[in-house]
């Protein structure tokens, strides 16, 4: 699998607190079958002065320290990106990452407030040539009153990360409910971890990933783990990937596109989640060498 968010770099926001947690949650994150990990620090002015020099430092240098521990992780930058008017104009600059510097980045709203101009302020983003992926809409205090807004950022192609913990309940019950009718309406891209530590908010994307293969079936928890995330790291638009929901849509075609072929996720054994968490399937190697030669 394919993580796309995490804040694992030690010592630089409200996650791992120093290196030992870190390489305990990259440990995790390998035994829960993840090879590839974004480091998502969070951007917030005022709370969190991270900026896009320093993620890339802190993430070579934690890639060293798991490499010298023999966890076989594979980091890549990226950041947790507060609101902020300025958002195009700082990747550009590259005070801000996107993932991977692919046109993908991971944009998050105040979790309690509901911004004004939020609609505006994602077609900007938009406009500006990348595709914001919204991180846990579910867990937003005010998704009970604006989810008609996050639908219509939907629609107008903002792509939507949940959160594995919502999926198992970490956040009570009403992430859960927001996570499981989003999972249902069809309107769920990425699945990602938010991993934060090693206790409540651990490594935790398979739980995620079980959890919506048992609620829409295989294909749809692979392509929230794996095709699209890998989709990200290649910079395809996402009109090469499949659109999220019962039969996908938006021109894309199952036999269109090497990326998703059944073929790749084993064959015959592709209806079977472990097929990829095995590796005992050909396909999935297949993959994951694409995963490998991102980075050679
Ligand atoms: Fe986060």
């Amino acid at each position: 699998m394919i993580d796309l968010h995490s804040h694992m770099l030690p010592g630089i926001d409200d996650g791992a607190a120093d290196l030992r947690i870190s390489l305990a949650m990259a440990r995790m994150a390998v035994a829960d079958g993840v090879e590839v990990q974004a480091c998502t620090p969070h951007i917030l002015p005022g709370l969190y002065h991270n900026t896009g020099p320093q993620i890339r430092a802190a993430t070579r240098e934690l890639q060293r320290r798991l490499d010298e521990n023999d966890i076989p992780l594979r980091l890549i930058t990226g950041a947790d990106v507060h609101l902020a008017p300025d958002l195009a104009e700082g990747l550009r600059s590259g005070r801000i990452l996107s993932l991977a510097d692919t046109r993908y980045v991971l944009v998050e709203p105040p979790h309690h407030v509901a911004p004004l101009r939020l609609v505006d302020f994602f077609f900007n983003v938009l406009l500006a040539g990348y595709v914001p992926i919204l991180t846990h809409p579910e867990r937003l205090s005010w998704i009970d009153t604006h989810s008609a807004a996050i639908e219509q950022l939907f629609h107008g192609g903002v792509w939507m990360q949940i959160t594995a913990g919502s999926l198992i309940g970490a956040f009570g019950r009403g992430p859960r409910y927001w996570a499981e009718r989003m999972l249902d309406e069809g309107r769920v891209h990425i699945l990602a971890s938010d991993a934060h530590g090693i206790g409540r908010r651990r490594p935790n994307l398979g739980q995620g990933r079980d959890a919506v293969a048992k609620r829409l079936g295989d294909e749809a928890a692979i392509d929230m783990v794996l095709t699209r995330p890998l989709g990200i790291l290649e910079n395809l638009p996402p009109s090469h990937m499949p659109a999220p929901g019962p039969g996908g849509c938006g021109g894309f075609r199952r036999d269109e596109t090497s990326l998703r072929s059944r073929k790749q996720y084993g064959g015959g054994n592709a209806n079977k989640v472990d097929a990829y968490q095995d590796g005992d399937a050909g396909g999935w190697r297949d993959v994951i060498g694409r995963v490998r030669a991102i980075f050679q």
